[in-house]
């Protein structure tokens, strides 16, 4: 069985002043061995949440395809892993957006990520005109097709699915839009890396909160959530932890 993965995307958010709020989200992911939780914090927060978080895997939420060279104001794998990070984010909608990142630029971060021993969440998701005009299913297996790294498997790659419009909107699919979309990401993961795609999680992202998190959670092929402003502070961080918690022993 896959555990749910509650990961937590500060985005451009977070000074020292707020890492007790990585300490107190630390204390609660304790609490609930049965899930896994982790913090993908900014750049300049890394080493200081490692510091704090105790257990809790702390992440990043972009790394550069190369392992060195001249490229200013960019971080590599390398130096994400000695900042104490064990995980990162790659191809997600804001920086597909404001990047101009590519799916192929997903592909060669996830596997520098992985050549590090980083964990990678790689996310894809329509934007609102494709989704109005039908195009989601198309538009996530193209980017699964040409984002999924090589030797993708459930020990260090986790899929996101986080609909462009249902970022920080307050606006969610219903239940069963996400259950269709997260079946063919599972059936476009057997395609391409066969029996391993069992046990890959598939998280939802995409406005989820306290209360919409427990319905979510129970989507078959949901396997945890990706959380941008809910996770920056323990109130609203933790209610998704026992929502993912509760999810997990009705499954059990
Ligand atoms: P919100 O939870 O703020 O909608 O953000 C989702 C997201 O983009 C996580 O990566």
């Amino acid at each position: 069985m896959r555990r749910k993965l509650v990961a937590g995307n500060w985005k451009m958010h977070g000074l020292r002043s707020q890492l007790s709020e990585v300490e107190a989200v630390a204390q609660a992911a304790a609490a609930h061995p049965e899930v896994d939780v982790a913090l993908c914090v900014p750049f300049t927060l890394i080493a200081a949440a490692v510091d704090r978080a105790g257990a809790l895997p702390i992440g990043a939420q972009d790394v550069h395809e190369n392992e060195r060279g001249a490229h200013t104001g960019c971080v590599s794998a390398e130096m994400l892993h000695e900042a104490g990070a064990t995980l990162v984010i790659v191809g997600h909608s804001e920086r597909r957006a404001d990047q101009n990142e590519t799916s192929h630029d997903a592909w060669a971060k996830a596997a520098a990520a992985r050549r590090a021993g980083l964990q990678v969440i790689l996310c894809c998701g329509e934007t609102e005109a494709e989704h109005n005009a039908g195009r989601a299913e198309r538009i996530v297996q193209s980017q699964i097709e040409k984002s999924l790294p090589d030797g993708a498997s459930p020990e260090w790659l986790t899929v996101a699915y986080e609909p462009r419009w249902a970022i920080g909107t307050g606006r969610t699919p219903s239940l069963d839009q996400i259950e269709s979309i997260h079946a063919i990401l599972r059936a476009k993961l057997r395609m391409m890396v066969g029996d391993a795609a069992e046990g890959i999680r598939i998280l939802y992202g995409g406005s989820v909160t306290g209360d919409n998190a427990e319905a979510i959670l129970a989507v078959d092929n949901v396997d945890g959530a990706l959380v941008g402003g809910a996770s920056l502070t323990a109130q609203k961080f933790v209610p998704i932890i026992e929502a993912a918690a509760r999810a997990s022993a009705a499954k059990g």
